[in-house]
């Protein structure tokens, strides 16, 4: 049994989160956490969410609400969605919550005596009518490469170019349009990334198991030449700057930290407050002085963060020169694309948490998004897939499976699991699928491979309807019902192995399933045993039940209500 912590890159505060989101960083989070747990290891999976810079108050602000009151607002409501979805966090924490104030403040000032943070002046834009310096994708003007109006003070959309918004021609606030804004010195705490750039290449090279999106985003950057990064801003809300003494920093009393600067550190500091909330002891998981060697770290997240795991926080931890755990395995995801365009949070393109739960139940979702994960590229959203996963691999492959042997048995062998006949050739090839079958998908959940693991696990389910029509049970039972009883007892064993399986990615089908074949929660893990067993595991005469309809099938005519309210194959962006 192994210790393994598990954390999801922390959803951002400014709204409930849209399916390309759930899809590349918590819910392969959470079906990796759940198959951890089935198979025995010590599983802590954490996340909360990021609640801090200009996002947020810009958020706060059009919603009419302080910034705090908004923040805990969406913070429960982020908290609902997840349930809804059935993520298993075993915390939900926040970035804004006190322990990561202290946390964050404490590795400013370490890493100042390790001098790896010092001050600097640089030019920034202030908007007068904002009142408020702006970063730099909130300035918008002129590219002064290729003259096109409405360039981002980051990156020009038209021509590429990375830009310094003070070179912007007829600079405006992206925030309020407003064009009186002037160009101002400010001061800022800078990490010094470039002193640990070997440190970070050493530890990148000798890294295993990461996907090679993971490792090449890394070592772009490291090759490019790791520049050192402000981690301040001009803003009021976030983590205040203090002295050693926890005073407000001379000069620094109306900045804070950059939310990137903290937000990770949330992942120790959310492990702090699960560790209060549940009498559990954090530093396993995170000191290595305090046995956190022996943990295995996971992360989970979409590749435009791969930069700030493998190379910001990195350097944090080890800057501070103290003993704090690394990442060990690092799972990067593409893009879910909305029919090959973007998902869009700020233009509400897509499908968002709270709304898809009203249109189809969690697990739908679930096994969708799981069994079209976007691991060796981008994958685009469309409802007619969707559709499809939905009605062949859980309504006609799974689905009907269980209710055709379970209604059998109700019908012709009072409800109860028969007893009676011999295995014969038809037995010994479904064994034979199972012993290939169960240590490949173990091996694809362990190496978090889940379009490996998801076929694996549709591939099991067809071997069953595989073994029904070679063994036929329905054709014996007319003349000899003993020998029917082998295919109806191997069915009903294989319709709770086919739920048991299923537990991490439809946890809800799968209790139905688990219920109905009277599989009390202490054998339903992963713990296989004997694979030749797993036909007759399931005690004879237990009484079973046909279980309530598990899977609606998508109409055609859904597919055109959804696609009329939420937008489909014509909003390509
Ligand atoms: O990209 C995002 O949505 C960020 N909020 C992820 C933060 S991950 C972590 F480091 F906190
Ligand atoms: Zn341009």
């Amino acid at each position: 049994m192994a210790r393994i912590l598990i954390t999801s890159a922390l959803p951002y505060i400014n709204g409930v989160k849209h399916m390309g989101n759930l899809a590349g960083s918590m819910l392969p989070a959470d079906v990796y956490a759940r198959a951890m747990r089935l198979l025995g290891h010590d599983v802590l999976y954490i996340c909360a969410t990021d609640e801090h810079g200009t996002p947020a108050e810009l958020a706060a602000q059009q919603a009419g609400m302080d910034v705090a009151a908004y923040c805990d607002a969406m913070h429960d409501a982020q908290a609902g969605a997840g349930a809804q979805f059935d993520l298993s966090y075993d915390y939900f924490g926040r970035s804004s919550a006190p322990s990561n104030h202290a946390l964050t403040q404490h590795f400013a000032h370490v890493l100042e005596a390790q001098d790896l943070i010092y001050e600097k002046v640089s030019k920034q834009v202030y908007s007068n009518a904002d009142g408020r310096f702006l970063p730099d994708r909130y300035v918008e003007g002129t590219c002064p490469n290729c003259e096109f109006d409405g360039a981002r003070g980051d990156q020009c959309d038209n021509c590429g170019k990375l830009l310094d918004p003070v070179d912007l021609i007829n600079p405006y606030s992206a925030v309020s349009g407003s064009k009186d804004v002037e160009i101002r010195e400010t001061n800022h705490l800078y990490l010094r990334q470039s002193a640990l750039s070997d440190r970070l290449r050493d530890w990148v090279d000798a890294s295993e198991g990461w996907p090679p999106l993971a490792t090449s985003i890394a070592k772009k950057w490291l090759d490019e030449g790791l520049r050192d990064r402000a981690i301040t801003r001009d803003l009021s809300w976030g983590v205040p700057v203090t002295d050693a003494n926890g005073k407000p920093r001379a000069g620094f009393e109306d900045k804070v930290f950059y939310v990137w600067f903290d937000a990770p550190i949330a992942y120790i500091a959310a492990t702090q407050d699960w560790a209060v909330k549940t009498g559990g002891d954090w530093e396993p998981y995170w000191k290595t002085d305090a046995g956190a060697n022996d943990t295995q770290y996971v992360q989970f997240m979409g590749k435009d963060n791969v930069a700030f795991h493998t190379l910001s926080f990195p350097t944090t931890l080890i800057g501070s020169g103290e003993p704090w755990k690394l990442v060990d395995s690092l799972k990067a995801f593409n893009w879910v694309t909305w029919y090959g365009g973007k998902f869009s949070t700020s233009q509400k393109r897509g499908v968002f948490m709270d709304q898809a739960i009203d249109i189809a139940p969690s697990d739908n979702w679930r096994w969708h998004l799981m069994a079209n994960a976007p691991e060796g590229d981008d994958a685009a959203f469309t409802w007619e897939e969707f559709a499809v996963s939905v009605n062949s691999d859980l309504a006609n492959v799974l689905g009907n499976f269980v209710n055709r042997i379970t209604k059998y048995t109700a019908s012709k062998f009072d409800g109860r699991i028969p007893a009676g006949g011999v295995n014969t050739e038809h037995e010994a090839w479904i064994i034979a699928e199972l012993e290939t079958r169960i240590p490949a998908l173990i091996a694809h959940y362990e190496a978090r491979e889940f379009r490996k693991a998801m076929e694996q696990t549709r591939a099991i389910w067809a071997a069953g309807n595989e073994y029904l029509t070679r063994a036929a049970p329905w054709s014996l039972y007319k003349t000899d019902v003993d020998a029917a009883a082998v295919g109806v007892r191997a069915g009903l064993n294989l319709a709770a192995l086919f739920g048991i399986i299923a537990q991490p990615i439809i946890p809800n089908a799968a209790d139905k399933i688990l219920s109905a074949l009277g599989v009390p929660q202490s054998n339903r893990s992963w713990d296989f045993g004997d694979i030749a067993g797993l036909i007759n595991a399931l005690p004879e005469g237990t009484a079973i039940k046909a279980p309530d309809v598990l899977f609606t099938k998508i109409e055609e005519s859904d597919i055109a209500e959804w696609t009329a309210q939420y937008g489909g194959g014509q909003d390509k962006a």
